[in-house]
């Protein structure tokens, strides 16, 4: 079956005088000094309201970069209209048109997008070259890629036919429209999101996060000069408690793929729970949302790969990933040698504009994530059972700025074990190396998120005691690494309990929520 096999786009190094790096650097100095107008997208059309709002980027939130216009109600009732009416088409467009599409978007993201793509997802969510460059560029390309293959996959999955009957199944769309709600912290989750359920020949509503319609733009961009028809992907920006009441309250709706948080999510399960009599079919209900991600290391765990999972797992991106490490548990017998590393490592992270390439670190999303994120960090300082032992200080005079933040704490249930920060702030519970089972069992009761997690040890006995005991606990478990940084096409990504529904982004799991499909027999 003939589709171009799937590979993972290389990363880039950005080393200094490498093309790539003048070339981002280029795009980036000239889009900062530029302000641009950020219409909505219905139908094929930029619509624009008049009602606009400015965006800025999060380490020096007093330069405007842009604005954007907020819907009214009627706006949103067009996107819904207008997908349905593509709908009739798009649906009955052969797959090969639509792999097609989104094969030319990837390519497109390889190539003449690449460095605007990295330098908008550096100046609208404060990455890191590094940190946009696996996102925006390499991660969206590889959803893009690795979801056409999965997608052919899943259409020539048939079942067995005899000689004078003929058995087929019928991929179908889902009868309706769908909505994809995407979060700031990924631009590849803004494209994969809308695209998986397109693909697959859905209509598509899509609500940005207001901190990502920066970046958003260029997908939408792309996806427009790479050929989705007019009204098959409609962007829609504003009020998000307008915008979903209205897209819940249709009937034709048919679809939620969201990512975002675990208290939003639950709220629009619950609208469309209370809805359910008003819909023509069962909605699909894909979310990934919080997690409270952890660290074991076993007393044979080596301590300075320890100390990498603790540094890169919690403080990359500033902590921003839903998969970043936040609680770590670590035995006795290593820990000064672990923490001197980590401590070693701290300090040695610079931090500041991501257009610095030498910075490791930047700001954190916006003012609300900051002020949540000082609050913490000042009650842990007045708390006696917590010791800030790495960072703990922070600004906003012109970036929102936190100090990467150690916290060691003697309580295994304090807060920040507990809740999710969604930033640069780690707790460590330093347990007796004679309480390994003991301390599994609270790694798996301490929080309500099952997203990832993992374990450092040499013992292999260590490995699978702690790879049973905490096998519900999280839907992406790492032996000996950090637990962040899934690759498409080798780490399918998605966890459970509050982490969401687990429909693994990145593979043919996810696509097939996004089909309904029809049983056809023939005989002869
Ligand atoms: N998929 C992202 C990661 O694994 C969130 O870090």
């Amino acid at each position: 079956f003939n589709v171009p096999i799937a590979v993972n786009e290389p990363v880039k190094s950005y080393a200094p005088g490498s093309p790539e790096r003048e070339a981002v650097l280029k795009a980036y100095k000239e889009m900062i000094n530029t302000t641009i107008d950020v219409p909505m997208y219905i139908n094929g059309k930029d619509v624009t309201t008049g009602n606009t709002r400015t965006m800025s980027p999060p380490h020096d939130h007093k330069h405007v970069v842009g604005t954007y216009h907020l819907a009214e109600k009627k706006h949103v009732d067009e996107a819904i209209a207008t997908a349905l009416e593509a709908r009739k088409t798009w649906a009955n467009t052969p797959w090969e048109q639509r792999a097609a599409i989104f094969l030319k978007a990837a390519e497109l993201i390889a190539g003449p997008y690449r460095a605007k793509i990295n330098a908008a997802t550096m100046i609208a969510q404060s990455k890191t070259i590094h940190q946009a460059e696996i996102d925006s560029a390499c991660e969206l390309i590889d959803f893009l890629r690795f979801n056409v293959q999965y997608m052919t996959d899943i259409y020539h999955d048939q079942p067995e036919s005899t000689s004078d009957a003929w058995n087929r199944l019928e991929y179908r769309p889902l009868e309706g429209f769908t909505y994809a709600v995407t979060p700031f912290n990924f631009t590849a989750i803004a494209g994969n999101l809308p695209s998986c359920m397109a693909m697959m020949g859905n209509v598509v509503v899509w609500k940005p996060s207001d901190s990502q319609i920066y970046s958003a733009k260029v997908v939408m961009d792309v996806f427009k000069e790479a050929g989705v028809p007019d009204g098959v992907i409609n962007v829609v920006f504003g009020d998000p408690v307008m915008i979903t009441d209205t897209v819940l309250d249709s009937p034709d709706f048919s679809g939620l793929h969201f990512t975002g948080s675990t208290f939003i999510f639950k709220e629009l399960w619950k609208k469309i729970g209370n809805n359910i009599h008003n819909y023509k079919t069962y909605p699909k209900i894909v979310g990934e949302t919080g997690g409270k991600d952890f660290i074991v290391a076993h007393k044979t765990a080596n301590p300075k790969q320890v100390a990498t999972a603790i540094v890169r797992g919690a403080f990359e991106f500033q902590g921003q990933k839903c998969s970043a490490a936040s609680r770590a548990y670590i035995s006795e017998s290593i820990w000064d040698q672990v923490k001197d590393y980590v401590i070693e490592d701290v300090k040695s992270f610079k931090m500041g504009s991501p257009e610095d390439m030498s910075n490791f670190f930047t700001a954190v999303i916006h003012e609300g994530s900051f002020d949540k994120l000082a609050k913490y960090i000042d009650q842990a300082k007045a708390d006696d059972n917590v010791e800030v032992i790495a960072g703990g200080n922070y600004d906003k005079s012109k970036g929102y700025f936190i100090e990467p933040t150690v916290l060691l704490t003697t309580d295994p249930k304090y807060t920040t074990m507990q809740e999710e920060l969604f930033g640069p702030v780690i707790t460590i519970y330093v347990f007796k190396d004679d309480q390994f089972s003991e301390t599994l069992e609270l790694v798996d009761g301490t929080s309500e998120y099952a997203l990832t997690g993992a374990i450092l040890a040499q013992d292999r006995y260590a490995i699978v005691e702690a790879t049973k005991a905490l096998q519900n606990c999280a839907g992406n478990f790492y032996i000996n690494d950090k637990p962040t940084g899934a690759v498409v096409g080798q780490q399918p990504f998605g966890g459970a309990r509050s982490s969401g529904t687990n429909d693994k982004a990145g593979s043919a799991l996810n696509l097939l929520r996004w089909v309904s499909p029809r049983m056809i027999k023939e005989t002869f």
